[in-house]
């Protein structure tokens, strides 16, 4: 129901024609943001503020679904039953990730439907550093690692979004991911105390998981054109450079203790500041990367296709299921 609101809604933006919010209203709706108050989702809230979240929430959502793609390459070649298991149980969080906040994108009035037929479209995004291909053992580790380090470092401050259902999923999902970064850093650990030919298959994963990861936080704060906004509305918390500030600060003393070298001539510690400066985002890979020429964009996106396809049979069987049990109910 509430998604046909949302067309007429868009139809009378697409025309010209404001969407009728009062100063009152939006100035009341401030001061509850100020006050730190969360907003649930029957409160009133301003149109954008919705469609800013109906778009973070969902391409969040959909980078939990398209990042088991990567990892799930790898659980028939785990190295041991143990790893499996426990790669298995990373993935299946990751799905539970995504449903969760497809969950909370529902509250705001778009249809599930909608988000996946978005995602399955092309036309909805999602996190670029999914598009990277997993090429050896020590790619699962430094995903976990680095990826989802990267993701927690994101998430944390979500917690403390100011639209409830998002915040409140977060804090399931921030705990899990703690777990999986440290899955990672353990694969890394192992590896780095093994021979020569895995200590090199690790600095190459390394290598190419780096610069990407550090693309994971967005462009920076100067072109960042959701930035200001969000922060206003305390949706965001702390800015993507210094979020990447924050990543970089914790990361490097552990790939020193992993005996990895950085693949970054440009780094080294400010004495002063005590932060690590950084050198150069190549900013043109992020940017074709997310406008689908990455490595596995295209990948991603039909593999996502079949299985969508393929579990047709399955929503058809839950849904007949959940009208019998309705029709018994109403009996
Ligand atoms: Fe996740
Ligand atoms: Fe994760």
């Amino acid at each position: 129901m509430y998604t046909q609101g949302l067309d007429q809604k868009d139809k009378h933006a697409a025309s010209g024609q404001a969407i009728a919010e009062s100063a009152e209203q939006l100035a009341a709706f401030q001061e509850r943001i100020d006050a730190e108050e969360k907003i649930e989702a029957k409160d009133w809230m301003p149109e954008a503020y919705r469609r800013t979240l109906i778009r973070q929430i969902s391409q969040h959502a959909h980078s939990e679904i398209i990042g088991m793609q990567p990892e799930g390459n790898w659980l028939t070649r785990a190295p041991s039953l143990k790893r499996k298991v426990i790669l298995l149980a990373k993935i299946q969080d990751e799905a539970g990730h995504g449903l969760y906040l497809y969950a909370a994108a529902e509250t705001l009035g778009v249809s599930r439907d909608q988000m996946v037929g978005d995602l399955l479209s092309g036309k909805a995004k999602y996190s670029s550093i999914f598009n990277y291909p997993t090429l050896t053992w020590a790619d699962i580790g430094a995903i976990g690692w680095l990826v989802d380090g990267a993701a927690i470092m994101n998430q944390i401050p979500l917690c403390r979004c100011s639209f409830g259902p998002y915040a409140r999923a977060m804090v399931r999902v921030c705990k899990e991911e703690s777990f999986h970064q440290r899955q990672g850093f353990d694969i890394l650990v192992t590896l780095s105390r093994g021979n020569d030919a895995q200590k090199a298959m690790m600095q190459d994963a390394f290598d190419r998981w780096w610069w990407p990861s550090l693309m994971m936080f967005g462009p920076s704060d100067t072109d960042s054109k959701h930035s200001a906004q969000s922060m206003a509305w305390k949706i965001k918390r702390i800015s993507n450079d210094e979020l990447r500030q924050k990543f970089v600060d914790a990361t490097v003393p552990q790939a020193e203790f992993l005996g990895l070298k950085v693949p970054d001539e440009d780094l080294r510690l400010n004495a002063k500041t005590g932060h690590y400066e950084f050198g150069e985002i190549d900013w043109q890979e992020f940017l074709d990367v997310i406008a689908g020429n990455g490595p596995c964009n295209k990948q991603r996106l039909a593999k996502r296709q079949k299985a969508h396809a393929d579990g047709a049979w399955v929503r058809e069987a839950a849904q007949a299921y959940a009208s019998k049990q309705a029709a018994r109910a109403a009996a």
